[in-house]
C-alpha cells in the first residue's frame, strides 16, 4: 500500500524517476477521476502518481474532478498528498522558473463542487482550514528542496482563480492587495476536500511566468512550457529527495 501520493499539474503528466508497477482506474461515489493511478516506486518508496489534467493533459482546470481524485486516494490508503502545481509569480522574487512552498491560500474559484459533506449523506462538518496545507509535509518539501541546492521560497500565499483564461492586469493587482503571491487555478477546493478527507495535504509550485502585468508584454504559452520543463526537472529532485524524509 501506498502512503504518499503526487498529483501532477501541467508540465508534469509523467514523472521519469517513477518505477511503474501497474495501473489502477477507481471508481468514486463522485465519478472517475482524470486517469488511472499510477502505482510505483520512487526513491525506493512507493508511491502513486495521478495526472491531474489527465495523462493526455486534456481535462481544464475548472472542469478537473477533484472530488473523485481526492477520494480515489483516499480510497487506496494514501494518507499523504504532495502536489504539484504550475502558477503564475505576482511577489518580485517569485521569478519564473522558481519553486515555492505555499503556506496560505484565497479561494477565487466559484462553480467548482467544493466539498464532500452536502445533501445530508455525510453530515454537515465545519473543517478548520486556519493553516491549509499540512506543515509537517511542507517541512519535509523545503528540506529536500535545500537538500537538493534548490532555491526555493518556504512562504506564499496562493491565489486561487478560475481560469481556465489567465487573468487581466487589474485582477492581479487586486490579487497582489489582497496579500497573494502566487496565482494558480488547480490549489481550490483540491487543499479543502483533502482536509475533510483527513489526507495530509502540501504544494510544490513552480512559477511558470510573471503573473499579468508584472513581466514584460502578454504572457506568451510557449514561454510558460519553456519555464515548466526546467522547473519541473528540479521538482522531480526534490521528490526524490523527500522520499527518505517522510
Ligand atoms: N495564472 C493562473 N494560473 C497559472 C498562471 C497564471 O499566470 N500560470 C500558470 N498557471
Amino acid at each position: 500500500m501506498s502512503e504518499i501520493a503526487i498529483i501532477g499539474g501541467t508540465g508534469l503528466t509523467t514523472l521519469d524517476s517513477l518505477e511503474i508497477i501497474r495501473r489502477e482506474m477507481i471508481q468514486t461515489p463522485y465519478g472517475e477521476p482524470s486517469g488511472p493511478v499510477t502505482h510505483g516506486v520512487l526513491s525506493g518508496r512507493e508511491v502513486v502518481f495521478l495526472a491531474r489534467h489527465g495523462y493526455g493533459h486534456t481535462i481544464a482546470p475548472h472542469q478537473v474532478n477533484y472530488r473523485a481524485n481526492l477520494w480515489a486516494l483516499k480510497d487506496i490508503g494514501v494518507e499523504k498528498v504532495i502536489a504539484i502545481a504550475a502558477v503564475g509569480g505576482i511577489r518580485a522574487d517569485l521569478v519564473p522558473g522558481r519553486l515555492a512552498f505555499p503556506d496560505q491560500i484565497i479561494d477565487y474559484t466559484w462553480s467548482r463542487d467544493n466539498t464532500f459533506f452536502e445533501d445530508g449523506g455525510n453530515g454537515v462538518t465545519h473543517i478548520d482550514f486556519t493553516w491549509p496545507y499540512c506543515e509537517e509535509l511542507r517541512q519535509q518539501l523545503i528540506q529536500a528542496a535545500a537538500s537538493a541546492g534548490i532555491d526555493a521560497s518556504d512562504k506564499a500565499t496562493y491565489a486561487a482563480t478560475q481560469g481556465p483564461r489567465l487573468e487581466t492586469a487589474a485582477e492581479v493587482d487586486r490579487l497582489q492587495r489582497d496579500g497573494c503571491d502566487i496565482v494558480g487555478m488547480t490549489g481550490m477546493p483540491e487543499a479543502a476536500l483533502a482536509r475533510e478527507l483527513e489526507l495530509c495535504y502540501a504544494t510544490c509550485a513552480v512559477v511558470a511566468n510573471a503573473a499579468a502585468g508584472r513581466g514584460e508584454g502578454e504572457i506568451s504559452l510557449q514561454e510558460i512550457e519553456h519555464n515548466l520543463v526546467s522547473g519541473m526537472s528540479q521538482v522531480g529532485r526534490i521528490l526524490e529527495a523527500v522520499m527518505p524524509l517522510i
